[in-house]
């Protein structure tokens, strides 16, 4: 049995630490209230399920906020000493601790793991998940299945955080931690934003699918697991408890042409294009490992289940060694490369130039291993640098080969190692800025001076005009309060908190889609429109900012009515 196809957890646990009777003669019940106050079963929502649930309004209130309401992240951040943080980080990842020694002693492919991970549960639909919020501190994605031990990721980087304290953000942190990884392994990263500010408690307005079981079929969230644009939406991942994809294969069998469509659907979720998906593919393997070298039976319960002397790790293996070589995450087991601490062009060498068969990893996982590839292209054991064994590819890997569009792009990243690394390096900062909102929101020395069309740029606005003549003009336009106010309100209900996309910045409203949006009643739009672009070309307004003080003509219109 491998990670992926258990939803066992030891959650037994629960025996009294209480010593009964033994020294107070009192007979029979143990004097603590085992989860008498806190369990989820004794809540009036149990007794009475048709109640309405408020739980929601308490999400993240100020009040329950540990930093105080004047606390203000993005100030707060411009005091932090940017170079330090990065030499501190550089540092780490060669600095090897014995509780959770580095693989050849680098925890490089670790910490991208673990930035991917936090991005990686980003969706479009919805524009939630992503890293923005440091949710991967919390339940569930702390628990996930697929996040297996990056919680010892996230304790690596403890002194740091502690260090930098609130001028750090853990969000910031993460995302810092997979960057500077790849710079300490040879990549030129395209750039780094600062300014994701930390939730403080789970998230409880995220939906991630209804499935109950860890790893559930994937045929619980498709109308039709063989047609994947059928997947629930918003979800973006095809099993409970995964960022994107199964590893082994679609519902764990292998078979790299469907797991392609599965990916394709997946990333283009995310906003990612097929470029981009095999570049991150790609890039994300060009280091580190995967670990199943041994029975993932011997795991004990994931964080959140685990108990309190495991002090908030999970996954502790107290059966056998369980680290280093040793180590079980997914399953799969081995690297993908010949150097796995360098950033190459070892991926695709080895994916395209040889023949890979399906083989069992040692924790019963599928994956792919080279049929003669020569001793020198071996990686070497993580601890032992005589030892060689084979690489091996996952089913997503082989989909990267299989799949003809996906080979195609694969083949011009191999013939062009440069192109690759610039192709990568900017989706790997889509990836992981993507959930942020507008370029104005990132801070620090390392934001890329070009605007990016995924980072929706509105050309400035300009403030040189007369506000009064323009909503005297509007005024005088000849149009309804019901018309002016439903236009302001059209164009500014399509934002969103999550990512901070939409609303009336760049007057959007007025091009496609949203100017045939039935919901906008076009007819009318139009018809509006065609008295306020004026007014924006006569006064030097934008239209955004004309749709938006119609609206407030509309209001001041009916306040007086
Ligand atoms: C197509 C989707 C993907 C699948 C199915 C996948 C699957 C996996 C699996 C099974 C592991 C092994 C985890 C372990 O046992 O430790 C792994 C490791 C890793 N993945 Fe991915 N991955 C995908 C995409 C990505 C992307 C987009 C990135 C980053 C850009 C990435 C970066 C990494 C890294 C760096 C590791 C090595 C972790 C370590 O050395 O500890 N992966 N991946």
């Amino acid at each position: 049995m491998d990670a992926y196809d258990t939803n066992e957890s030891d959650r037994s646990g629960g025996q009294c630490p209480v010593p009964h009777g033994g020294t107070s003669g009192s007979e029979g019940k143990c004097p603590v209230m085992h989860g008498g106050n806190t369990s989820m079963e004794q809540k009036p929502m149990h007794w009475w399920p048709k109640s309405l649930n408020l739980d929601i309004l308490h999400q993240h209130d100020t009040k329950t906020n540990p930093m105080g309401e004047d606390f203000d992240y993005q100030e707060e951040v411009k005091n932090l000493d940017f170079d330090a943080v990065k030499k501190d980080l550089t540092a780490l990842m060669t600095d090897s601790q014995d509780w959770w020694p580095a693989d050849w002693g680098h925890y490089g492919g670790l910490m991208i793991r673990m930035a991917w991970h936090a991005a990686g549960s980003y969706r479009i639909g919805d524009g939630r998940g992503g890293a923005g919020t440091g949710n991967l501190r919390f339940a569930p994605l702390n628990s996930w299945p697929d996040n297996g031990n990056l919680d010892k990721a996230r304790r690596l980087l403890w002194p740091i955080k502690k260090k930098y304290g609130n001028k750090l953000s853990w969000a910031d942190l993460i995302i810092l931690a997979g960057n500077v990884a790849y710079e300490s392994m040879g990549l030129k990263t395209y750039g780094y934003g600062y300014g994701r500010s930390d939730i403080w408690h789970p998230e409880k307005d995220t939906y991630w699918g209804a499935e109950t079981e860890w790893l559930a079929p994937s045929d619980e969230r498709y109308d039709d697991v063989e047609t994947p644009s059928t997947m629930d939406n918003p979800l973006a991942a095809v099993q409970m408890g995964l960022i994107y994809v199964n590893p082994e294969g679609v519902n764990g069998n292998p078979d790299p042409l469907k797991t392609a469509g599965q990916i394709r659907e997946t990333f283009a979720r995310m906003a990612m294009n097929d470029e981009e998906t095999v570049a991150l593919t790609a890039g994300g393997h060009t280091v580190g490992k995967c670990h199943g070298n041994g029975r993932a039976e011997n795991l004990g319960p994931e964080p959140e289940a685990a108990d309190v002397e495991e002090q908030g790790l999970g996954w502790i293996n107290h059966k056998t060694r369980g680290v280093g070589r040793d180590t079980v995450t997914s399953g799969l087991e081995g690297a993908w490369t010949t150097n796995p601490t360098q950033f190459d062009d070892g991926y695709f060498d080895l994916l395209l130039n040889y023949e890979w068969q399906l083989t069992k990893s040692p924790a019963g996982a599928n994956q792919y291993e080279p049929v003669d590839l020569p001793e020198e292209k071996k990686p070497v054991d993580v601890e032992d640098g005589k030892t060689r064994y084979n690489p091996m590819m996952t089913d997503a890997d082989m989909a990267m080969k299989m799949d003809p569009a996906y080979r195609e792009i694969s083949e011009r990243f191999a013939k062009d190692q440069k192109y690759f690394e610039e192709t990568f390096a900017r989706a790997w900062f889509k990836l992981t800025h993507r959930d942020m909102g507008p370029k104005a929101r990132y801070i620090g020395p390392e934001v890329p001076a070009e605007d990016l069309i995924w980072q929706d740029p509105v050309p400035a606005g300009s403030k040189d005009y007369d506000v009064a003549v323009v909503k005297a003009k509007i005024a005088e336009a000849g149009l309804s309060i019901g018309e002016l106010v439903a236009t302001a309100w059209d164009s500014a209900r399509t934002f969103r908190g999550s990512d901070l996309r939409g609303g009336t910045n760049g007057a959007r409203i007025r091009l496609a889609p949203q100017k045939s949006w039935e919901a906008n009643e076009p007819e009318r739009l139009n018809k509006v429109l065609s008295k306020l672009v004026p007014i924006a070309k006569e006064t030097g307004a934008s239209i955004a900012d004309v749709i938006v003080l119609a609206g407030n003509v509309g209001v001041e219109q009916g306040i007086q009515a």
